[in-house]
């Protein structure tokens, strides 16, 4: 028996870690700080840096980086964590080896990107928060869960929280796009998800905030750019989601590759420590985003990675991610006293801590259960929620004449580079995903209507180059149909890490198909499938309707035709807005108005003399099947007074033929401040479903802390003065009433 196993049999058995979903890790009660104190007196210093070390399995590749010798370093106990391994057989066979064959046995910890599912494969994090339904989002996260940890795993590296107003950079794809208020509401649901309320439990993972910080604010949206912003900038608008998350109990944060304020986020003392740690008393580990401590060389900030390793445990980093930084220089690190020992065993500690409360150091295999992992992954019922997660993040961008949805008859024509593909709809970040059993858009549409009507189909074109040998083909087909929809967009991989774009325009010659189907004079609808707000005006100018579909998952097929034959009434909102050019960005809803704010009538004004100021489609923006119309807005009172609360109620009606959901979005405007405020904030939402002709009141509370901002000297305080409120279903088309605040 091992060291460990003998000291705590009757200690772990006895004892729960307490945890309380959307609550900040608990404290571990005495008796298993003391065995977590124990274990760290006997373990050697390279014992200590094993579990302070992160390598990649030879399953996946997620980075610039492989080792080769990964067993052996398992075997020698000097390292502690693995990812991108998975599999009940192959974690548990892995976990032997550490359990059984090292010298104190301390189980490994397993982590992988499970981003927007495992095995059963949910829209992209962008798309699923276009669905504004946190529980959805929830639900996708606690599936994910489920599959991964019957797979072996422990960890997974998500939620991703970083702020994006700049679609060139390819990882809006993976985050909950421009806003702070709805990005901090979807980390929360997602780490909920993810984490559950017991970290003991067997289908509940250890979730990881990401990439701490600021990563999304790359400068010209060019991933691994310079970050320059203010600490006002950082706390107001970047950390907040962040920051929810350790309130909400995460697990472990990731560093980002960023620097900020000249410091790589990897070596920040005052991100990690400073404010992670210490401000938010953060509990949980931090673990560097993979070989970030080595870059910390290319960033000019150590002169080698002895160096590198020092300054980065110094700054509060936990775990070196596949740099294997620690595990070659830090017991020398330590023997120089460039780091001390308690450095050490408190980033060891963190680590152990990690591994207790998931139940390790009872059953190291808890996780690795073959028959469980039969029974957990892709599922009937998985399935299900994946496709009622795609539908509810389907945005309609356009429907001139009401041309969607289309009737279950006739001839449709199924035209485009996206239309009959299956691997580009599970998108990036896909983890275990098998892109195989993905139903196509075409595949969706002939399950949905084949028995009704007919479908043809041409591809069109490429996704992503200049041949037009197809056009031909796919004119022909359109003009047998009575109706075309055409699949555009990107490949799954134009977007993700590493998949910035300086145009974000169609790729290819997509544009020119959708021009030349257009002569056709054929009602036409467009498909959208990407990972990013996308260029369009031609389509927006020319084609009379249009889906934003994202990549879905899987059930993109069976969500997209749900919705083009009205099975679905779509409902989802943009989570980001969508630029008219790329010269526009980055745009985002929620900005400044400046001292010469936009005026037709006056050329010294803020705007451009190619392009309109606004978006093509702003934040919040997304049409339905039906219409709805706001009345009634009235507040509780015209003055919200200190340590009181305020009513906003509005009433929403479905004013169409058929029944839907809304979702009715609540702004905020602080018109006067001692720091110049956003011309809206959003600062709540709710998603309500009507029948048609049916309405209901809506009502939302705003307290003076909602109104809370950072002032020049960084205090987090609302000021009084005179407030609108706007409500509506999106950023732009708002009714708005005043409010006094008097504090
Ligand atoms: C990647 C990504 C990060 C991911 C990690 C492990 O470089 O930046 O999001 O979790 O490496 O794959």
């Amino acid at each position: 028996m091992k060291y460990y196993q003998a000291l705590t049999c009757s200690i772990l058995l006895s004892l729960s870690t307490g945890m309380a979903v959307g609550q900040p890790l608990p404290a571990l009660p005495e008796a298993a700080t003391q065995f977590i104190d124990s274990l760290i007196q006997a373990m050697t210093i390279e014992e200590k840096t094993g579990q302070l070390t992160l390598f990649t399995s030879d399953i996946d590749v997620t980075g610039p980086t492989m080792r080769e010798n990964y067993k052996e370093d398992i075997l020698s106990g000097k390292v502690g964590a693995i990812f991108n391994a998975y599999g009940a057989a192959y974690t548990r066979d892995l976990q032997r080896m550490a359990v059984e064959e090292t010298r104190l046995g301390i189980p490994l910890l397993f982590g992988y990107d499970v981003i927007h599912g495992h095995r059963t494969i949910f829209p992209i994090p962008l798309g699923e928060t276009a669905s504004w339904d946190l529980e959805a989002i929830e639900k996708a996260a606690r599936i994910a869960a489920v599959e991964a940890s019957s797979e072996g795993l422990h960890w997974t590296f998500a939620p991703m929280v970083d702020v994006a107003r700049d679609p060139r950079w390819g990882r809006i794809a993976e985050g909950a796009g421009e806003d702070t208020y709805l990005g901090t509401k979807v980390a929360v649901a997602r780490v909920k998800g993810f984490q559950g309320n017991d970290l003991r439990a067997e289908n509940t993972v250890l979730a990881c905030t990401k990439h701490f910080a600021a990563y999304g604010a790359a400068q010209a949206g060019r991933d691994y750019n310079t970050v320059d912003i203010s600490e006002m900038v950082l706390r107001e608008t970047y950390l907040p989601p962040f920051e929810a998350t350790v309130e909400a109990g995460v697990a472990t944060f990731m560093t980002s590759f960023n620097e900020l304020f000249g410091v790589p986020a990897t070596g920040s003392e005052f991100l990690l420590t400073d404010i992670l740690k210490e401000e938010w008393n953060f509990q949980g580990f931090v673990v560097t985003d993979y070989t970030s401590i080595n870059e910390m060389i290319p960033h000019g900030v150590a002169a080698d990675e002895k160096e590198a390793g020092a300054l980065a445990i110094n700054a509060g980093v936990d775990m070196d991610m596949q740099g294997a930084v620690f595990y070659n220089h830090l017991p020398a690190l330590v023997k120089e006293g460039k780091v001390s020992e308690a450095t050490v065993d408190e980033a060891v500690r963190r680590v152990l801590e990690a591994k207790y409360r998931l139940g390790l150091f009872e059953d190291p295999y808890r996780y690795s259960n073959e028959q469980r992992e039969q029974d957990s992954v892709m599922t009937e019922a998985h399935w299900a929620v994946a496709r009622d997660v795609a539908r509810k993040s389907i945005v309609l961008l356009k429907n001139d004449n009401n041309v969607l949805p289309l009737e279950k008859s006739g001839t449709v024509a199924v035209i485009g580079p996206l239309a009959d593909n299956q691997k580009e709809l599970i998108g990036s970040w896909s983890a275990a995903g098998d892109w195989k059993t993905s139903t196509s858009l075409l595949e969706g549409i002939r399950q949905q209507v084949g028995q009704q009507a007919k479908v043809v189909y041409a591809k069109g074109a490429n996704i992503n180059d200049d041949s037009t040998q197809l056009f031909q083909e796919a004119v022909e087909v359109a003009n047998s149909a009575d109706v075309i929809v055409l699949a555009l967009g990107e490949e799954a991989l134009m977007s993700g890490e590493a998949a910035s774009r300086s145009d974000i325009n169609l790729p290819g010659v997509q544009l020119a198909l959708a021009q030349e189907l257009q002569k056709t004079g054929k009602p036409m609808v467009v498909v959208l499938m990407n990972g990013r707000p996308l260029t369009i005006n031609w389509l927006d100018d020319n084609v009379p309707a249009i889906l934003e579909t994202w990549f879905l998952g899987q059930q993109a097929g069976h969500a997209i035709a749900d919705v083009l034959f009205g099975d679905y009434n779509p409902s989802g909102k943009l989570p980001v807005t969508f630029p008219r050019n790329v010269g526009q960005v980055p745009i985002y809803y929620n900005h400044k108005n400046t001292g010469r704010p936009f005026d037709q009538e006056n050329k010294y004004t803020t705007k451009y003399l190619d392009v309109a100021n606004e978006p093509l489609y702003p934040f919040g923006y997304g049409l339905s099947y039906t219409t709805f119309a706001y009345s009634d807005l009235t507040l509780s009172s015209q003055t919200l007074q200190a340590n009181d609360s305020l009513q906003v109620s509005v009433t929403v009606r479905n004013t169409g033929e058929v029944a839907g959901h809304e979702v009715v979005q609540l702004y905020v405007r602080d018109l006067v401040g001692s720091i110049t405020r956003p011309v809206k904030e959003l600062k709540g939402f709710q998603k309500i479903g009507l029948n048609p002709g049916a309405s209901q009141t809506v009502t939302f509370t705003i307290k003076p802390e909602d109104l809370a901002f950072y002032h020049s000297d960084l205090s987090f305080k609302p000021e009084a003065g005179q407030f609108k409120v706007f409500v509506g279903g999106n950023s732009e088309e708002v009714q708005e009433i005043d409010f006094t605040l008097a504090l």
